[in-house]
């Protein structure tokens, strides 16, 4: 059935991977992206779409009300796919105003317009930071108290628990996603897979924060937008549903820099330990099975084959990086790792 549907923060990483994961597994939905292009936001991921005609594109702030009505407005949409956001927990360490904007007020607004336009199903896409950190043993389940580190995870928790009180409130069909972190094509260089491998091809160290023995539980991002199709069309209204890798994609910081470096036949001679992030989260690892056992996900890309792809994706893909890489990213570069 045709669905009119919305995609806030479309023209990033992994909002850009759902749209043309959406256009090719849903052919009929009209498809909008709502993107404010900031430094992460890329019209470029989505160009041989909008060169199609297959989605439409709106520049909108979601931190400000009245663009928010005016795109709820002229399309009223069925189903909304919440994306947008400041998504980097070391910008959130370096100025936090942005993460309260966007992703808590901004996110108010879409809901607030979501209610009011009748829309049948709001997916807030958030995260497994919001649980805080592991120890050595142990996953989040969905029913893990919150206990955010960073003001990136903060905003996040905050934007959560908006989204429950719409529901609560006003009865608002939402349903909130927490995923383990991803990697694939088109994802922005700051963060830790695609810096690392791009760093690796330009023959720069890679700045491995601490003593590199944090744990990430990997998803591909291909796998992540197939969870959250499914739980926009099977989950249940007021439900939290993570999403991840599995044990076997909990991996420590160190051993994927090695991959990478090993993949590319590089100098291990690039790995630079410096100063740890301020509040690094020791380790996370994702419970998935409510969504395995309920909905019928699980995983389908491994993380040795994912990250062998992706690495293939970013020395094809030169150009894209290299582009981003030569701008205002260069400041951010020297603030961030300037004096580690
Ligand atoms: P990203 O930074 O690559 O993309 C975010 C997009 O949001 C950009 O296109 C940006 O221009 C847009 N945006 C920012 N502020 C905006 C505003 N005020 N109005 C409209 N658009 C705005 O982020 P990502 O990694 O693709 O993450 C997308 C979502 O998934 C985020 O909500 C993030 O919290 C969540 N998430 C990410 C991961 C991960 O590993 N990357 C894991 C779990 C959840
Ligand atoms: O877990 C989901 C989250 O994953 C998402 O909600 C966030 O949007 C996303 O950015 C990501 O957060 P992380 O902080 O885990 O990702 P990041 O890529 O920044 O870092 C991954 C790990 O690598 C983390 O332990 C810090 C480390 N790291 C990162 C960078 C950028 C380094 O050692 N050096 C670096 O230069």
């Amino acid at each position: 059935m045709t669905k009119r549907v919305l995609v806030t923060g479309g023209a990033g990483f992994i909002g850009s991977n759902l749209v043309h994961y959406l256009v090719k597994e849903r052919p009929d939905w009209k498809i909008v992206v709502c993107d404010l292009l900031t430094y992460a936001g890329n019209l470029e991921n989505i160009s041989a779409l909008l060169d199609e005609n297959k989605i439409d594109f709106v520049r909108c702030d979601i931190a400000d009300a009245s663009n928010v009505e005016d795109l709820f407005s002229n399309y009223e949409f069925d189903l909304v796919f919440h994306l947008a956001a400041e998504s980097h927990v070391d910008r959130s360490i370096l100025s936090a105003a942005p993460f309260m904007k966007t992703n808590v007020l901004g996110t108010e607004h879409l809901l607030s317009a979501a209610k009011s336009h009748a829309v049948q199903r709001f997916v807030h896409v958030s995260t497994d930071e919001v649980y805080g950190s592991l120890g050595e043993t142990g996953r989040f389940v969905e029913t893990t108290p919150l206990d955010p580190t960073s003001p990136y995870a903060a905003s996040k928790a905050a934007s959560d628990l908006v989204v429950q009180s719409y529901h609560k409130t006003h009865s608002l069909d939402a349903v909130i996603t927490r995923c383990t972190n991803n990697y694939g094509p088109y994802q922005f260089p700051e963060k830790f897979i695609p810096l690392f491998i791009s760093n690796v091809l330009e023959g720069k160290p890679l700045p491995l924060y601490g003593d590199g023995m944090q744990i990430r539980n990997w998803l591909h991002v291909i796998d992540h937008c197939r969870a959250l199709l499914l739980i926009a069309e099977k989950g249940i209204a007021g439900e939290v549903y993570n999403i991840g890798g599995g044990e076997a994609s909990e991996v420590p910081n160190k051993e994927v820099a090695l991959k990478i470096i090993h993949t590319l036949s590089a100098s291990e001679d690039l790995l630079q330990h410096v100063t740890d992030r301020l509040a690094h989260d020791r380790r996370y690892a994702i419970d998935h099975s409510k969504l395995e056992n309920e909905l019928g996900w699980s995983p389908t890309v491994t993380f040795d084959q994912g990250l062998a792809d992706t690495i293939s994706w970013y020395q094809k893909h030169a150009a894209w990086w290299e582009h981003i890489k030569s701008g205002s990213y260069r400041e951010y570069y020297e603030q961030n790792y300037g004096n580690r």
